[in-house]
């Protein structure tokens, strides 16, 4: 058993408790390999924001599990050497477990040194969701592990859930949900979806440019889950905002992604206002990475060093990272 404190990573229920009291949310980057947890690490050192480094199931399995955990685990070394380097202060980071879909992948992670889990059993009926999250709870706690549970189902596709539709949690059922279990955050279900295509274009309106603006979020659902269970920890998956420059720039070397819709910013900046103090970002920065790869390689066919084009994608990353923490989740400043 490895604690997470024995790491330097911090607690990650105090962390978004901070968020929540402080107006700001936490960004929640995944990461499955050494340039986007380099970027991760710099853009967040470099705004000053506590962060929390995401693995999921698919990327564990990516990087090989033990190759990931060191990986994770050297996080907090490379973030303190960076901070000296750069005069700055360290930055609070925890290591969370995205979608864990079983028990036993849940215990695994807690054993190899996790600051919290997410136990994602929304796919199941509520009292075989509530069972399971029940289940990690008891757990998680005496490790003092914190454990996400997750109400509602978000469309979109992932390794190992894949819905076409989404289902809005049910603001009637949160307070039990969370009562019976004893979970310390609740990832909720408003309208955001996982992936790159989160609308269809027949469900959005056109601004006067021409560009396609998806519905807003079903803050009504926020708010009543709000009254119901007050000042409780809520998470927002799905938030990438899918910029249109990132899907030009595949686009205009060699992609073809289509009808790609994000959630707008502005959006993810009201829903921080709310108790939302966990927002999950995966998917921009594919798309970022993609681009500045499709692009270098058009642009110096000749090249064949995994640097060259990996190099400018960290860049990408990094910017992407910074601008999140500095202008849509309120959290640079906050360590
Ligand atoms: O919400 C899911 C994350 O984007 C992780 O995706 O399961 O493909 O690693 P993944
Ligand atoms: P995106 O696909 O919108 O980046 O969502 C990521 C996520 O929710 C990870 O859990
Ligand atoms: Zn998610």
């Amino acid at each position: 058993m490895v604690s997470y404190k024995d790491l330097g990573f911090v607690n990650t229920r105090e962390m978004m408790g901070k968020a929540l009291n402080g107006g700001y949310a936490v960004p929640a980057y995944n990461f499955n390999n050494m340039e986007q947890l380099q970027a991760i690490i710099t853009a967040c050192v470099e705004t000053q924001s506590p962060v929390i480094l995401q693995i999921s199931k698919g990327a564990r399995k990516y990087a090989n599990q033990t190759l990931l955990r060191y990986l994770g685990q050297g996080a907090v070394e490379m973030m303190k050497v960076m901070a000296k380097e750069k005069g700055l202060k360290e930055i609070p980071m925890a290591l969370h477990l995205d979608h864990g879909d079983s028990y036993e992948l849940c215990v695994s992670c807690i054993e190899s040194g996790f600051s919290s889990v997410m136990i994602d059993a929304s796919s199941l009926p509520f009292d075989e969701n509530v069972a399971l999250t029940k289940k990690v709870v008891d757990y998680a706690h005496p490790y003092d592990v914190t454990v996400e549970g997750e109400l509602g189902v978000l469309a979109g596709i992932e390794e190992h859930v894949k819905s076409e539709e989404t289902h809005y949690t049910k603001p009637e059922e949160v307070e039990e949900f969370v009562k019976r279990t004893g979970v310390d955050s609740l990832a909720i279900s408003i309208g955001t979806s996982h992936g790159a295509n989160k609308f269809k274009p027949e469900q959005c309106t056109r601004n006067e440019d021409g560009v396609l603006i998806p519905p807003p979020l079903r803050f009504d659902i926020l708010e009543e889950v709000e009254k119901r269970i007050p000042g409780f920890q809520i998470v927002l998956h799905g938030s990438s905002s899918v910029p249109r420059e990132a899907i030009k720039t595949i686009n205009e070397y060699g992609g073809t992604l289509k009808d790609s819709i994000g959630i707008p910013e502005e959006q993810l900046q009201k829903a921080v206002k709310y108790n939302v103090c966990k927002v999950n970002i995966d998917s921009d920065g594919r798309l970022w990475m993609t681009a500045a790869v499709r692009k270098h390689l058009v642009e110096h066919p000749e090249d064949f060093d995994p640097r060259k084009y990996l190099g400018p994608a960290r860049e990408a990353l990094i910017n992407m990272y910074k601008h999140k923490n500095e202008n849509v989740l309120n959290s640079a400043g906050k360590t």
